[in-house]
């Protein structure tokens, strides 16, 4: 008798050991078969046996909960917290991380970083929060100036040491101040400074096809002896070429931002239609792609950079209507709308 139940006990344990469902191992036929020869055997052997199915069934239920143990862990694989969700399918679920890929903005903003990399341009980085010292004062917005307005900039409730709120930067231009003071030296060993900060930006703002209150800018700044309009100018055409593979016309219209001085709106003639008008470009024939200028005297001399030595440029272009354009892109706000669809295409 002991050796039949030895032979049923190592039978379940095997079959635990390697059961999807091990539970059910305790519901089978074999354990059952062992039950029902009690009620067969002399009086005096039932109270024995009897114990030695229950201890045999304790043991299996012990194997059973290793086995559930072990099964959990197996489905408690790590989740890829960069995968995106899909959000259409009917059970959301994270992508396998060899479905996805880098997001559109990341990867034309490694390609343009690139471009200025070549052309000796360092890559800084913004942050998300910032004060109003480098987000005003420092390019020369003074207390009070009516172009503060101009920036529909989100303010925390919490205030800073000198009572003011903090910000989320509204352009890139917050690092201007910062990129100057880090590269001084270069100016020093006959170098210029030459930098690009790709980075997000937060506006107040209504929400449209051509809007988000989050978006890209890569801000450029260039200083150095003698630098003028036209290395602007010429900087900039090289750059969209480079980026669009094809030549493009510029147009620039004067405009004012209290940080340059003379300021101006950058159009691109339209890379879809060659001037004729479409609706990638409303018709127009050119899309304003972005503010620049000869840096203020002011912000040059408050980052400590001597104005009557040296001059230099800066710009400010929207990454997100760079990449619309060079794809067609008709809506800004595909881009964080985590649409499968609209990802995958890249
Ligand atoms: N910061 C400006 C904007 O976002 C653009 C700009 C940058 C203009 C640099 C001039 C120089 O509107």
């Amino acid at each position: 008798m002991q050796d039949k139940i030895d032979s049923i006990k190592q039978q379940l344990l095997e079959l635990t050991a390697t059961h999807d469902s091990p539970r059910s191992v305790l519901r089978s036929p074999l354990l059952r078969s062992l039950y029902a020869e009690i009620p067969k055997l002399p009086a005096e052997q039932k109270g024995q046996f009897g114990q030695m199915i229950n201890q045999l069934k304790l043991d299996i239920e012990a194997a059973v909960v290793t086995r559930e143990a072990q099964l959990a862990r197996v489905e408690l694989r790590p989740i890829d917290v960069t995968a995106p969700m899909d959000i259409n399918s009917a059970r959301p679920e994270p992508l396998a991380a060899s479905k996805g890929s880098v997001h559109p903005l990341m990867r034309e903003i490694s390609i343009l970083s690139d471009i200025f990399n070549r052309m000796g341009y360092v890559v800084e980085e913004s942050r998300e929060i910032d004060d109003q010292f480098h987000m005003f004062e420092s390019l020369n917005f003074p207390k009070g100036h009516p172009a503060r307005d101009d920036y529909d900039t989100f303010m925390t409730e919490e205030r800073d040491g000198d009572g003011e709120p903090l910000i989320a930067p509204a352009h890139t231009s917050t690092m201007q101040y910062r990129v100057l003071r880090k590269y001084l030296d270069n100016l020093d060993k006959g170098e210029p400074i030459a930098a690009i900060v790709p980075d997000r930006v937060f506006r107040n703002e209504d929400l449209d096809a051509r809007h988000e209150h989050t978006f890209y800018q890569v801000e450029g700044v260039y200083v150095g002896e003698g630098v003028n309009v036209g290395n602007l100018i010429a900087t900039l055409q090289e750059f969209l070429q480079e980026y669009y593979g094809k030549k493009l016309e510029v147009r620039l219209n004067p405009f004012y931002f209290p940080f340059t001085e003379p300021s101006f709106e950058f159009s691109l003639s339209c890379p879809f239609c060659e001037k004729k008008g479409c609706s990638v470009c409303s018709q127009e024939g050119w899309i304003e792609l972005l503010g620049c200028g000869m840096i203020h005297p002011n912000v040059l001399q408050m980052a400590g950079v001597d104005p009557g030595k040296y001059t230099g440029f800066a710009f400010g272009c929207g990454v997100d209507r760079l990449v619309m354009m060079k794809y067609a892109i008709e809506d800004v706000r595909h881009f964080h709308s985590a649409k499968l669809d609209f990802l995958r295409q890249f």
